[in-house]
């Protein structure tokens, strides 16, 4: 294919993937967004295999395919509730490929250089290996402790910042030493030494986060990811890797940022670790941990409760998730809306366990958009609220972050549901959410436990609201 086609063709896919953006910031928007960036990246992947650079199709295939079918099926598989761990698995690989990239275009110059290109050159590639090999091992430590198959306790080994600190230092002389040496033959080593020691830097990095902090360690990854992606580009010299690699860095460290608000956590004090080393995401409770009686209440009670409400606010979070109750849930609220009943959602941005993930559920269960209301928009009306239904959601409607100073979650903004007349909260039992802290509004006066799995529960509502 010609030169100047493929420059086209990178062109239309570098807007639709802005456009595919601007489409996923907004729920109504995000469908056609997603279609946008599969055909942008369709097209991406159509002029790269037809253009010049590329020759040996049998490889390609050979790549392709298999790669074609195990993204398909774990596509298929993969549940809602899994999805942080396949994304940060995604980005691991992103990781790997940028390293590989360096490797590969450092010892295979194929074009003469001048001097100062050369050492843009070297720039390039030793920045572009260092990502991402931060990325790659970041992303599997990052994988493995949201599956579960390692502890998701941070891991806080005696003077880290000054390690970390040494490893800086010494990648940057590695950098210095690699860019002014210009034989392949010596400037390998300091390359190969910078890969272990960012891939070291990596895990540790890490290995320190855990707790509820977990998910801005997943979306800036997703920004390294970028990063390393865009540095991949310019080895190759390649301007669509680079515009896709600054989209996904920006927006993924824009996301972070607004995580980091919904928890009011610094993304500083977020990388630099040790959230939750007293007994974060473990689902421990300290001993000064909130006691009191609750009140439990049974299904019928509960549909009693919301016909006779005039106001109804619900506030879902990963219990409904895992319960799979959405679909029953929109049955509950069609009933209930047209029994006259005022019902909104109330979401909280960091509701579940990936970003949107709240809206994901609601969406696929045909909730209408227009009463699902964010944090900011429902906290002011709570008190006007006749009934707050709070369904598998924990911290985030924690009053402890307001009321405890000492609290692990102490100044995260939280959905104020005991402002509204009575609350309902479905779970399964007394246990604390994602970050370990333990709940005093199990034991407000106004607030009744309804204990059960989130779908077994709304499937006895929805009877006793009858048709
Ligand atoms: P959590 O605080 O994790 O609470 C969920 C609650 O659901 C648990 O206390 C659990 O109690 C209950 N539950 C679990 N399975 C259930 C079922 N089948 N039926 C009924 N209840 C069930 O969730 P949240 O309130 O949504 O808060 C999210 C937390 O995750 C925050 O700490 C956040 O920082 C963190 N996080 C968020 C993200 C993003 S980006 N959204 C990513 C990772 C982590 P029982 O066991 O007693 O039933």
């Amino acid at each position: 294919m010609q030169y100047s086609l493929v420059i086209i063709a990178y062109l239309i896919a570098a807007v639709l993937f802005i456009l595919s953006l601007g489409g996923l910031s907004k729920q109504e928007t995000a469908r056609r967004g997603n279609t946008m960036g599969i055909v942008g990246m369709l097209l991406a992947l159509l002029a790269a295999v037809c253009s010049d650079g590329v020759s040996l199709y049998g490889w390609l295939v050979l790549a392709m395919i298999p790669a074609v079918i195990i993204g398909a099926i774990l596509a298929a598989r993969v549940q809602m509730t899994q999805m942080p761990q396949l994304v940060a698995l995604l980005h691991s690989f992103v990781g790997a490929a940028a390293v590989l990239v360096g490797f590969a275009s450092y010892l295979d110059p194929h074009a003469e250089m001048t001097v100062a290109e050369t050492t843009v050159h070297s720039i390039e590639i030793f920045l572009g290996v260092g990502v991402g090999a931060i990325t790659f091992t970041g992303s599997i430590i990052a994988c493995l402790k949201l599956h579960g198959s390692m502890s998701g306790n941070p891991l806080i080994l005696p003077a880290r910042h000054l390690l970390n600190l040494l490893i800086l230092l010494i990648t940057l002389g590695l950098g210095v030493w690699f860019v002014l040496s210009h034989d392949p033959s010596v400037g390998l080593v300091p390359l190969i030494i910078a890969a272990i020691l960012t891939a070291l830097f990596g895990v540790h990095m890490v290995m320190a986060i855990g707790g509820a902090d977990m998910p801005v360690v997943v979306s800036m990854l997703n920004s390294y990811s970028g990063w390393a992606a865009a540095a991949a580009g310019f080895m190759l010299g390649n301007d669509l890797l680079i515009i896709t690699g600054a989209l996904v860095g920006s927006s993924g460290a824009i996301l972070s940022l607004i995580m980091c608000r919904g928890m009011n956590r610094s993304f500083i004090s977020v990388i630099l670790g040790g959230f939750g080393t007293d007994g974060g995401g473990s689902g421990s409770g300290s001993s000064d941990e909130p006691q009191g009686d609750v009140t439990s209440i049974e299904a019928d009670v509960a549909a009693d409760l919301m016909r006779n409400a005039k106001t109804v606010v619900i506030v879902p979070g990963y219990g409904m998730a895992v319960a799979q109750a959405q679909h029953a849930l929109a049955e509950v609220v069609k009933k209930l809306r047209d029994a006259g009943v005022e019902v909104r959602f109330a979401i909280h941005p960091v509701a579940g366990r990936l970003p949107g993930h709240m809206n994901v559920l609601l969406a696929e269960a045909n909730v209408p958009y227009d009463i699902v209301l964010e944090m900011d928009e429902i906290n002011g009306e709570l008190p006007e609220t006749d009934l707050a239904l709070v369904i598998g959601a924990n911290d985030i409607v924690n009053p402890s972050a307001e009321t405890d100073p000492h609290s692990p979650i102490a100044g995260m903004p939280v959905l104020q549901v005991w402002n509204s007349r009575d609350v309902i909260m479905m779970k399964r039992g007394m246990a604390s959410g994602y970050a370990g802290v333990g709940n005093p509004l199990f034991f407000h006066e106004n607030t009744s436990m309804l204990f059960g799995d989130a779908k077994d529960n709304i499937d006895r509502i929805n009877a006793a609201l009858g048709n």
